[in-house]
């Protein structure tokens, strides 16, 4: 059965539901292909609405049953759910259904993976499981009785009783139904406890297939610390007797804060130092805080529909940026997010996906779960705390807590504690929630009788549906460096309120040097005039590392440019500069490494599209050899000192110290790969007894086109491990040169070990693709159409993810003639492919404008 004809939903429609739900009881009788669900629902007409149309959300349910105080109805079903008269009093609904889980390859609503049953219902996955008011503004509480064979049933809440066969779960806390979970199967715990401030004690568990025991201890750590952190930092504690963590193999997305019961793809939760890379164990210990996070900002506090997504998601991603920054190096999260932000979120903000951080219209919310929401969300939040200041913060989200607890809230809700505690007016703010698309930020500055004045004016650009913009309210750091490099005045915080606004400095005995837009206080695009010295200057000395950082990024950006736009030598200040601070050991490692680490392909494409040159993938592809090549000889000196000081001695530890040496070690071992052909690497990928270093190893030889042996290697040692086999098939693919890529990514569609129904597989293969861009872009087209032939076969298994994959395609319009025709073929012929899901069609649609 496939979705009917796709209808936009939009933000301006939201009606209350009229009926509140008092209580539901579930009953589950588990079998593969027919398991029965048994509701019965308390409901009572909403007095805060007059509405009394009854309609029930249910999708692929075969109803067996219904009943209204104890009496069989036959209601009115169709494709999206069940309607019919009901009690203008209060009622008791009662149904059966029948649901497939055997068969469900969408992985949404409930699902096999590997023998064992688990759900997934945010955000409309409740209503493939039985028939309700699947919206996230009516909250009940669950009690839940699941009944098979499996050592192991779990559900939200605390367990109730249970016996063989059976168990019974109860959430006291009100909930909307995409917080529901259940999983079934034979499954080993991995258990620990935790005392709360207040002295409760809660049983944590975290769930694993046999086989994975020994990969939990980290995820373990990372769940305690991240309780004590939100008990420290924003006073919350947890509130239930239980906390349960799921590993599962085959999942849509990261991971999902269901009540009580998280349920991870095992990629985001298994980590062991054999197997996970540092990247991997940063990125777990990420995970896992904000799930646990959104125990307040997402389940005690929701969402009153879909287009507050950004009141959990932006809050929540804030909140864990900011627990990664206290636990690592501060300047490198916000370094490492930025680049995320301009890489995946300045790309969608800038094309034809541009929406706002609260979209106003949909027509399937899991395409919005995007970088917009999440990433730009957690950034407007940072704005709002750099614009009131931390204890004003503190104060207006402590009654946001008070105020709302319990509640579907939405931004307006949010915003209004800040504006009740600062007496701040946040309407020009909340344009940062209603207009897509990023500032541009031009700053001029003027040097006349001891004053320095910097002028800003913003203005963004059209997007999809809002041609016109208006100006917003942009918090920009800055501060001002004397020609020894101190600091003659500390950071402030300007706040831009106009289209155009000039800031004064006075009592200055010379000409300063700035530093604008310290920490990145905002997510816009600064324009400003510069030199390669004052890069230098501002690389050397600026006592705001994330501009330090900045000014080396922009020297290395411009480097590259120069090269391909005019064919200009490698800059010899550029290197120069590098030189300098490579060898400056009262440096941090890893942000020594942040330096070095090249700009992304796709940055450079951006960059070059903003100045209005088509970019070129291969000549990008070819300036970035180059100058690594000419990097690697400058340094070489430097290099194998830095290898060695950088090896981490002693069994391998995941911390952040570590982390930030081997994060330069491996920069060190690149640039050493092309000096000596790949030997020092051949040898580090023999003697690693981490994934880190082998895996590091292997990086650097694929990257120059060498390292078949290790790949075999790899593959050998590793192929029972399928978080490390997903490793494997995306390294082939994302570091392979530009002629080779689409047809090493054909081939490994062809291996045994391919499975396009894993969701972590395909991405493996098919992201890997899209994201080695030059490889992508080949002029063949080979890998466009490889990339569409995939998402085609995908789109009836896997709506979901064939969906999120398509934004692959959404930057197609920087690129020239040319490759926009072989683009165009392939998104025309995805759009006429029959049956193609709501999903898909929707983000295709939108792509071809
Ligand atoms: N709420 C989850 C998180 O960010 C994401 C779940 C999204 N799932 C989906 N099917 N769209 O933690
Ligand atoms: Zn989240």
């Amino acid at each position: 059965m496939r979705d009917a004809a796709p209808t936009t939903i939009y933000l301006k429609d939201y009606t209350p539901f009229g009926y509140v739900v008092d209580s539901v009881h579930l009953t589950f009788d588990l079998e593969p292909h027919s398991t029965r669900v048994t509701s019965r629902i308390a409901f009572a007409p909403n007095t805060e609405t007059t509405d009394r149309s009854f309609f029930l959300h249910g999708e692929q349910l075969k109803l067996i049953s219904a009943k209204i105080d104890g009496i069989a109805i036959s209601p009115t079903v169709t494709e999206q759910g069940l309607s019919c008269d009901v009690p203008n009093a209060p009622f008791t609904w009662e149904t059966v259904v029948e649901i497939d889980p055997a068969n469900n390859t969408a992985l949404e609503g409930l699902y096999m993976s590997n023998g064992m049953y688990c759900t997934q219902c945010e955000a409309e996955g409740f209503r493939k499981i039985t028939f309700y008011p699947d919206r996230p503004d009516v909250m009940a509480v669950f009690t839940v009785r699941i009944n098979g064979p499996h050592p192991v049933l779990l559900s939200n809440g605390n367990p109730v009783d249970a016996g063989p066969h059976w168990a019974e779960w109860h959430d006291p806390w009100p909930k909307p139904a995409y917080l529901f979970a259940l999983v079934a199967g034979e499954l080993l715990a991995h258990s620990s406890t935790f005392t709360t401030v207040s002295g409760k004690h809660v049983d944590l568990n975290l769930y694993v297939r046999p086989g994975d025991e020994g990969k939990c201890a980290f995820g373990m750590e990372a769940l305690k610390k991240s309780m004590i952190w939100d008990e420290q930092v924003y006073g919350r504690e947890y509130d239930l007797d239980v906390f349960n963590i799921v590993a599962v193999d085959d999942f849509n997305m990261g991971a999902m804060e269901n009540k009580g019961l998280n349920v991870f793809n095992s990629s985001c939760v298994l980590a062991s130092p054999e197997t996970s890379t540092d990247d991997n164990f940063e990125r777990i210990e990420a995970i896992i805080a904000h799930e646990y996070f959104h125990n307040w900002t997402g389940n005690r506090i929701t969402c009153r529909d879909w287009f507050q997504l950004c009141l959990k998601e932006g809050l929540t991603v804030f909140r864990d940026s900011q627990f990664t920054s206290d636990l690592r190096s501060a300047p490198v999260k916000r370094i490492r997010d930025v680049i995320d932000l301009r890489g995946r979120q300045f790309a969608e903000d800038n094309g034809p996906l541009s929406h706002p951080v609260r979209p106003e219209s949909f027509q399937e919310i899991n395409n919005f779960y995007t970088a917009t929401v999440y990433e730009k969300g957690a950034e407007v939040i940072g704005m709002l705390k750099r614009l009131v200041g931390d204890a004003a913060y503190c104060e207006a989200v402590d009654l946001y807590f008070a105020r709302h607890d319990g509640q579907a809230c939405t931004i307006e809700d949010w915003l209004k504690v800040f504006e009740d505690t600062t007496g701040r007016d946040l309407t020009q703010f909340k344009r940062w929630y209603s207009q897509a698309g990023t500032p541009r930020v031009n700053v001029t500055e003027d040097w006349t009788d001891g004053t320095y004045t910097l002028t800003f004016t913003q203005s963004t650009p059209a997007t999809p549906g809002q041609p016109h913009k208006d100006p917003r309210v942009i918090p920009i750091a800055v501060g001002l460096l004397g020609s020894n490099g101190d600091e003659v005045r500390k950071t402030e915080m300007l706040e831009l309120t106009e289209a155009s606004q000039s800031f004064s400095f006075d009592g200055l005995s010379s000409r300063p040097t700035p530093s604008i837009l310290r920490e990145f206080s905002a997510p816009v695009i600064l324009e400003r005039d510069s030199t390669n010295a004052e890069r230098a200057f501002l690389l050397a000395h600026d006592t705001d590392p994330f501009n330090r950082w900045e000014a080396g990024n922009a020297l290395a950006k411009d480097a590259r440019l120069n090269m391909i736009i005019k064919g200009a030598a490698p800059d010899a200040d550029y290197l120069d500069a590098l030189q300098k601070l490579v060898r400056d050991d009262d440096l941090d490692p890893g942000f020594r490494a942040l330096v070095l680490q090249p700009p992304s392909a796709s940055d450079l494409a951006q960059t070059l599209f903003e100045n209005e040159h088509a970019p070129d993938p291969q000549a990008i592809y070819d300036a970035s050899e180059t100058m690594a090549q000419t990097l690697a000889q400058t340094l070489a000196d430097s290099l194998p000192r830095l290898y060695a000081a950088t090896t981490v001695e002693g069994p391998y530890q995941p911390d952040a110290v570590g982390a930030s040496n081997r994060m330069l070690n491996f920069r060190m071992l690149a640039l050493l790969s092309r000096l000596d052909g790949g030997d020092q690497a051949a040898q580090q990928f023999a003697s690693a007894d981490n994934m880190t270093l082998q895996y590091a190893a292997l990086v650097c030889l694929l990257s120059i086109d060498k390292g078949a042996e290790q790949n075999q290697a790899f593959f050998y040692q590793w192929k029972d491990d399928r978080l490390v086999m997903d490793k494997w098939f995306a390294a082939q693919v994302a570091f392979a040169t530009p002629e080779k890529t689409a047809a090493i990514a054909a081939t490994l569609t062809q291996h045994p070990l391919f499975d396009m129904k894993n969701p972590n597989r395909f991405r493996a293969v098919m992201g890997a693709l899209a994201m080695n861009h030059a490889g992508f872009h080949h002029i063949s087209g080979d890998a466009y159409s490889l990339l569409a032939d995939w998402l085609i076969k995908l789109d009836p298994l896997n709506p979901q993810t064939t969906a999120r994959m398509c934004s692959a395609f959404q930057t197609w319009k920087r690129y020239d003639a040319d490759r926009q025709a072989l683009i165009k073929i392939q998104l025309d012929r995805i759009a006429a492919t029959p049956d193609l899901s709501r999903d898909t069609t929707e983000m295709i649609t939108r792509i071809r404008e």
